[in-house]
């Protein structure tokens, strides 16, 4: 990358990148992949992860944590999902088996249709190649011990691949560092630059897809901006896919033109962020976009901050009784649970036609449909909530359970 092409790259306006088309991507095979003729950048498919915790006692059961309860994800090329939910909610886990650093339970996870835990240790190095992960801490997630080159240039080296000075000064050039950068510790960097550090270890491989945990939320809101705007000019220019997992539904907003909401270890809610953000289907959701702080994103604009910025209409019930064994998790906070809710647990399904809005971007055949300036298969709105239409309209019952 030269210089001019990275001025050029920090001058253009990045919001909405993501909704761009992906043909102006100058990675090889881009363009293949936006058209959906290829696999799936990413396809999960109904993941468990329950953890095994230590016995409290000799002869107890060993209690265990069902981090994820049958989570399932498609993503395209060129198409950035937004993942947030709740402290717990199981976002970090889902991002850990994505990557294959951890083994579902159950379940299976392809990256571009290979089989993540059926490759063998030396193969799945290899697909390495195609995604990478950037983590939330600047600080912790870089060796202090390592010189910057070394650090940036490991996930070549873990394929077994030479990592050459240029590929590094390439990877430190397209976040805005200097090649010399390479001979410095990373404690001689701001958070910022340190976490520009951690996105240039991501794209050394040139990688189809990077799943970012919470990679601004330590930084400073104006050193937020810039690594926003440097992850969307990554995207553009790169043809990079993002997982990102934030608490920050503005931040989603602002890199995403899609968003999964997880709340117990399930996707609750899923779609275009548009539709999400002016019409949530699940009353998790709308209590959880209600709930973020409402004047800055408002500020910020795009869907979520005017919905944010609108008052709260209907409470959280107070979360003081155990979830029910069977049922919805979310029955026991929800202030329109029904007697149906605790008997029957609701599978995600489409939502769309309640809301003239966006119920044009919405299929709900099929399970996909084709975005016309894309042609990228996109996820249509879908929610796992009994009354999800009448959530989205804004005229679902008041709770009836005690
Ligand atoms: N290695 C582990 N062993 C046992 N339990 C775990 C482990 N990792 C995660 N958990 C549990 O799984 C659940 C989901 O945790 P996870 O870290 O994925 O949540 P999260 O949504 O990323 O939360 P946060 O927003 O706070 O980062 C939590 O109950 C957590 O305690
Ligand atoms: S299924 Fe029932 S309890 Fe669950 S979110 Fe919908 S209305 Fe609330
Ligand atoms: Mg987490």
């Amino acid at each position: 990358m030269t210089d001019d092409t990275v001025r050029s790259a920090a001058d253009a306006t990045a919001r909405g990148a993501d909704r761009a088309p992906a043909s102006t991507a100058r990675v090889a095979g881009a363009d293949a992949a936006s058209s959906g003729r290829e696999a799936p950048l990413l396809a999960v498919d109904r993941v468990v992860k329950r953890y095994t915790l230590p016995r409290e006692r000799l002869f107890a059961p060993a209690p265990a944590v069902h981090a994820l309860r049958g989570v399932s994800l498609a993503m395209h090329a060129g198409r950035s999902v937004g993942l947030v939910g709740e402290s717990g909610s199981g976002k970090s886990t889902f991002a850990r088996i994505v990557m294959a650093l951890e083994r579902p339970t159950s379940g299976r996870v392809a990256v571009l249709g290979r089989d993540l835990n059926a490759l063998g240790p030396g193969a799945l190095r290899r697909a390495r190649r195609d995604f990478q992960m950037v983590f939330q801490d600047p600080y912790g997630s870089l060796d202090p011990r390592q010189r910057v080159g070394r650090i940036v240039a490991e996930p070549l080296a873990a394929i077994a691949e030479s990592a050459p000075a240029a590929r590094v000064a390439e990877a430190l050039d397209a976040v805005g560092l200097r090649a010399s950068d390479a001979a410095k510790y990373p404690h001689e960097f701001s958070g910022g630059q340190r976490q520009r550090i951690a996105i240039a270890r991501a794209l050394i491989t040139r990688p189809r897809l990077i799943v970012a945990d919470e990679p601004v939320s330590a930084l400073d809101v104006s050193v937020q901006a810039q690594v926003l705007n440097l992850l969307l000019d990554l995207q553009r220019d790169f043809g990079v896919t993002y997982l990102f997992i934030s608490h920050d539904l503005a931040v989603v907003d602002h890199v995403c033109g899609h968003v999964a909401v997880m709340f117990a270890g399930r996707i609750v809610e899923e779609g275009p962020a548009d539709a999400l953000f002016r019409a949530p289907a699940h009353p998790y959701t709308r209590a959880f976009i209600e709930a973020a702080p409402s004047a800055e994103p408002a500020q910020r604009g795009g869907a979520f901050g005017e919905r944010a910025a609108q008052t709260a209409r209907a409470p959280e019930v107070a979360a003081d009784r155990a979830p029910a064994a069977a049922g919805c998790a979310y029955a026991t906070r929800c202030p329109h649970a029904q007697p149906r809710c605790v008997a029957d647990d609701p599978a995600l399904a489409p939502v769309g036609a309640a809301y003239p809005d966006s119920a044009a971007a919405v299929a709900v055949a099929g399970g996909g449909v084709t975005h016309a300036s894309a042609q990228a298969p996109i996820t249509p709105h879908r929610a796992a909530c009994h009354y999800a239409d009448a959530v989205a309209r804004g005229d679902a019952p008041p709770r009836s359970l005690t």
